[in-house]
């Protein structure tokens, strides 16, 4: 897989035999990649598109650690072929924050309550709780734990994912995904 264009760069006048240009909006910005049948959505994110946050576990679609937004849907990125992306929405944790780098509130939800330890599921937790604040701005415990049984910690314990999640919810006036 490789990129024939990322957001102003250049483009390509044609594309290998056995790939095909698919063109998204990333992050709120058009990008084209060239992809084969055979790139799933995180190989494009992570190679050709240079966005690493976003993290390979299982590769199965078991973890949840590769979770992107899709047209705002908590979606793994793992299983979802980069050819489904064209014409979507994609939005992934380099997404989030401000333009200096600034963390969002339920980003900072998840460090003031120590809902980082080794970081390697917190890209896919933030993705899934952000699009969970997006359908449901005050989520119950109850409701946040059925939001992320699909994401796989094995730090936390999750008490304090949860505890993160619930204070963004209950801090925001937008969902919890912004600001
Ligand atoms: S790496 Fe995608 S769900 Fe585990
Ligand atoms: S913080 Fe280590 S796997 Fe979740």
């Amino acid at each position: 897989m490789s990129a024939c264009a990322q957001g102003g760069g250049a483009p390509v006048s044609h594309a290998p035999a056995d790939k095909v240009r698919v063109a998204f909006t990333l992050n709120g910005a058009p990008v084209e990649v060239l992809a084969a049948a055979t790139d799933r959505l995180i190989d494009v994110l992570r190679g050709a598109l240079g966005l690493v946050g976003t993290r390979e576990g299982c590769g199965a679609g078991e973890c949840g650690s590769c979770t992107v937004e899709v047209d705002g849907r908590a979606v793994p990125s793992c299983i979802l072929p980069a050819r489904e992306a064209e014409g979507r929405s994609i939005t992934t944790i380099e997404g989030l924050g401000g333009p200096g780098g600034e963390l969002d509130r339920l980003q900072r939800a998840f460090v003031e309550h120590g809902g980082v330890q080794c970081g390697f599921c917190t890209p896919g937790m933030v993705m899934a709780a952000r699009s969970l604040l997006r359908r449901n701005p005050h989520p119950s415990p109850a409701e946040i734990r059925t939001a992320l049984a699909g994401n796989l910690c094995r730090c936390t314990g999750y008490v304090q994912i949860v505890a993160a999640v619930d204070a963004a919810g209950h801090g925001a006036d937008d969902g919890g995904a912004h600001g």
